[in-house]
């Protein structure tokens, strides 16, 4: 585990050196839970965003995309819900003055007893070697039975105030962490505040404050701006059901534990898909947007092991089904994407609160409904983040060096072709520079002439480039370059005049948007 921290720190220390992700206002020491994307950043970003809306909208006749405003009318929010429950329970601490979520201090807590018996666990099986029967040893080890059983009556009594028939029950959070003796990290001790409900939409206010200004919200998520256009969208595209508008854009959610980098941020950028369906074909959607999202995910080839579906059991009361599209990052299998089955909650409620009407004329049956809605909806941060988790590696070289590679998708890597002249005389440059000149058009290339060869190759396994091609004496007697591999340091020698043709169709995006097909 510490191995794996480890490695995280590394990657958020990588991501900033090689203009990735930068904090954001850095000379001013960064803001929390806030980061800029650099000029590599920039384009790999980009590229997730191209890759998943070439992939719905390009491969699917019948999704269309839409851009809305991140200002939305504030009572966009009361019909979603937002105002009203989209709350973290949060807790002081008197001493430290330090707030967190009282969910993830239990959460904590939970984890913290899975430790225990995780680690009994494999003391046990060192001690017994090949002879060890891991079940019987859980049942029978009394540290392991007694942990068990705190663990079950904990979880047993979150479930509890979690789903308690009001609302989430404040005062029995409170309880538990005080009968737990949960201390706060920072100052040791148990002095805490009662637990209390914080929305996490930011306000701000539209109009001079003379002139009457009223409240408004930044969006915290997209979806709404889909659902306030579904009437439009469908009238003016003159679409049949089903179809789908995808969006992407900024989300904003003050996020209060705001943790592991640019996995949790209080402003971040969502890809969000609604799917309208006829009622009572929802879940067979549901179940078909589930496939097609996982194998968007492991068409990248990171591997199948890596993902995982994690069903929800606590459904929110206006969705029959959703699911979670995990991946193994450093710090465990966590959220990438979410597809939720929404029923007609959010058209129904617009329409309540509109007084528009926002149904469906189904030509075929000669009948109106609401449509139901199948929801996609992936945070483009955290898509980044796992692949820069899953494509960094320190690779230990024959002759002992380590490299730092990280082995981006080629169709995804911000910079597809450098090109090197072996020395800044001869002519090689401006050959390098023609190569370039050519090729630009085509794919993204970069030139560089500082240092020896080896050094530039190392800087750009580090950016991701797939392809490195160096200017060399022969260049110029025969109009060959030699062509390097970054997986796996390969070179071979090959005419000008073929590298588009090598390179072009491994690092477009079309090369794995034909995959999906
Ligand atoms: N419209 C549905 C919706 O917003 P969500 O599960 O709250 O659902 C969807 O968010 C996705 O947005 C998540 O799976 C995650 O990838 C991303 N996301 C949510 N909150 C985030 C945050 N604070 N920072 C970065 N990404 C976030």
């Amino acid at each position: 585990m510490a191995q794996q921290e480890d490695v995280f720190k590394k990657i958020v220390s990588h991501c900033k050196e090689y203009g990735f992700v930068f904090p954001s206002s850095d000379i001013y020491d960064g803001l929390g839970a806030v980061y800029d994307y650099g000029q590599n950043g920039v384009e790999l970003k980009n590229n997730i965003k191209q890759y998943w809306w070439q992939s719905m909208v390009l491969l699917h006749e019948n999704i269309v995309g839409i851009d809305a405003a991140i200002f939305m009318h504030p009572t966009t929010w009361k019909a979603s819900g937002h105002v009203d429950a989209f709350n973290d329970p949060l807790i002081d601490n008197r001493d430290s003055k330090k707030r967190y979520r009282a969910d993830v201090l239990i959460e904590e807590q939970i984890a913290k007893y899975d430790d225990k018996i995780e680690k009994e666990v494999e003391k046990a099986r060192k001690r017994f070697g090949d002879s060890f029967d891991e079940a019987k040893y859980r049942e029978t080890s009394e540290r392991v039975r007694e942990a068990q059983e705190k663990r079950d009556a904990l979880h047993k009594r979150y479930q509890q105030v979690m789903n308690a028939p009001g609302g989430i029950d404040l005062e029995g959070m409170k309880q538990i962490i005080l009968d737990e003796e949960i201390v706060c990290p920072i100052s040791g001790t148990r002095n805490w505040t009662d637990v209390r409900q914080f929305n996490l939409m930011f306000k701000t206010e539209v109009g001079a404050a003379a002139e009457g200004a009223s409240t408004i919200y930044l969006r915290p998520e997209t979806a709404q701006g889909i659902f306030v256009n579904y009437l439009n969208v469908q009238k003016t595209g003159r679409m049949k059901l089903p179809f789908g508008i995808a969006q992407i854009g900024k989300a904003f959610r003050n996020e209060i534990v705001a943790r592991q980098f640019i996995f949790r941020m209080r402003e971040f950028e969502q890809m969000e898909m609604q799917f309208f369906v006829k009622p009572g074909t929802e879940l067979q959607w549901f179940s078909d947007w589930k496939q097609t999202r996982m194998k968007w995910h492991q068409n990248l080839g990171f591997g199948a092991e890596n993902y995982r579906f994690h069903d929800h059991d606590k459904l929110a009361h206006y969705a029959n089904a959703a699911t979670d599209i995990e991946f193994r990052m450093p710090f465990g299998f966590k959220e990438v994407e979410g597809i939720h089955s929404r029923t007609n909650f959010d058209l129904s409620s617009h329409a309540k609160y509109s007084g528009k009407k926002i149904e469906y004329f189904d030509p075929e049956t000669n009948e109106s409904y609401t449509p139901y809605v199948i929801e996609t909806s992936i945070g483009v941060d955290r898509m980044f983040l796992s692949i820069m988790c899953h494509s960094y590696e320190e690779q230990k070289l024959d002759n002992g060096e380590i490299r730092t590679v990280l082995h981006l998708p080629a169709a995804l890597a911000p910079v597809k072709l450098a090109v090197f002249p072996l020395t800044k005389k001869d002519g090689m440059p401006e050959k390098a520079q023609e190569i370039i000149k050519d090729l630009r058009f085509h794919f993204n290339c970069k030139y560089e002439e500082k240092d020896q060869i080896g050094k530039r190759y190392r800087r750009m396994d580090a950016i991701g480039c797939p392809y490195c091609v160096t200017v060399d004496q022969q260049t110029l007697e025969d109009d060959t370059v030699t062509l390097r591999d970054r997986d796996t340091m390969e070179q071979k020698r090959v005419k000008i005049a073929d590298l588009r043709g090598i390179i072009e169709d491994k690092v477009s995006i079309t090369s794995l948007l034909k995959n999906l097909l």
